[in-house]
């Protein structure tokens, strides 16, 4: 593997949740691994998560960590090519893709999609620009179109909570006040390809994922059907694909509860975080025994140091 831009990049998705649940178990049986070597952590959007735990993964094997946040610390970056560079951006990807991959030895980047311009979102051009420019492994800290650490944390955390038969997962739509992107709900899809589960999305007209990623996946417009005998409730906003970026609705009626949740086979609660209580779920589900939205924030540590791990031992 010499990038890790999604779950396709890894050599073998058993093996990695395997490595990871390992290191969940030892996070410090490879701390030597890394001695030597810095990873550069660049963050094009804000994050608590994934910088904390990519960051104790990466110091776990030995590691050494730069941050930059490209928000506010660094210089506007320009990524189109003979551009006459009289606006904000300071900087051509060029030269800074370059710098930065003198100074470490693998470059994890976050570049959320802009969700106003589907083909600049979908062409990745910030992780593509990096991977081009930078002579280092590029690794996915959530890109335009996936979080593959997200979903390596997802499948590992159903694992630990699988039933004795084949679970019914359900990613369901959920309001939001603002426009969120796709990459969560794409991963998680992707990988559920990795397991044998009846998997079924639900959301509103005008909200469904790209079809290329859902062609697998049972889609109903039918919240309530869609939850009843459910083992893995995943809620998930994201805006319109096809009227791409656009809000459609942000009315309660799809707003998770507890009376919706009666309908499931007492299913487990799954949410990345950050979440919008009493939008996206009431707080009775989200503080339930039954939410496991602190473990899979736990699980992202062995999920990026299983894939870091790997990053290594590729030399
Ligand atoms: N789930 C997740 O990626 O969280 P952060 O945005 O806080 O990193």
């Amino acid at each position: 593997m010499k990038n890790f831009i999604s779950l396709k990049d890894l050599p073998n998705f058993d093996e990695c949740i395997k490595q990871a649940m390992e290191f969940k178990k030892n996070p410090f049986s490879y701390k030597h691994i890394g001695e030597g070597k810095t990873i550069g952590m660049l963050f094009f959007n804000p994050s608590l998560r994934t910088r904390l735990s990519t960051q104790l993964a990466a110091q776990n094997l030995g590691l050494k960590t730069m941050i930059m946040n490209f928000t506010n610390e660094a210089w506007a970056l320009e990524f189109d090519d003979g551009v006459e560079m009289r606006g904000i951006r300071s900087e051509h990807v060029k030269e800074a893709a370059a710098v930065v991959s003198q100074y470490c030895d693998m470059i994890a980047i976050r570049a959320f999609a802009s969700l106003t311009n589907k083909d600049q979102d979908e062409s990745e051009i910030v992780l593509k620009s990096f991977s081009k420019y930078s002579n280092k492994p590029i690794i996915n800290m959530e890109s335009a179109t996936s979080h593959p650490f997200q979903a390596i944390a997802d499948a590992m955390t159903i694992k630990e909570n699988i039933t004795p038969h084949k679970p019914k997962i359900v990613l369901t739509w959920a309001p939001h006040p603002k426009a969120l992107p796709h990459a969560v709900g794409n991963s998680f899809t992707r990988m559920i390809d990795y397991f044998d589960a009846n998997y079924v999305i639900t959301q509103p007209k005008g909200y469904e994922l790209d079809k290329r990623i859902t062609k697998n996946a049972t889609v109903t417009y039918d919240q309530e059907k869609a939850l009843e005998d459910a083992d893995f409730v995943y809620a998930k906003n994201w805006a319109s694909y096809s009227q791409y970026g656009k809000i459609l609705r942000t009315d309660k009626k799809w707003m998770l509860t507890k009376d919706k949740m009666s309908l499931t086979n007492n299913a487990k609660f799954m949410h990345c975080l950050p979440i919008r209580r009493n939008i996206v779920v009431t707080d009775d589900v989200l503080d339930n025994e039954n939410s496991l939205v602190i473990e899979q924030a736990n699980n992202r540590t062995f999920a990026a140091q299983s894939v870091l791990k790997t990053l290594l031992d590729n030399g």
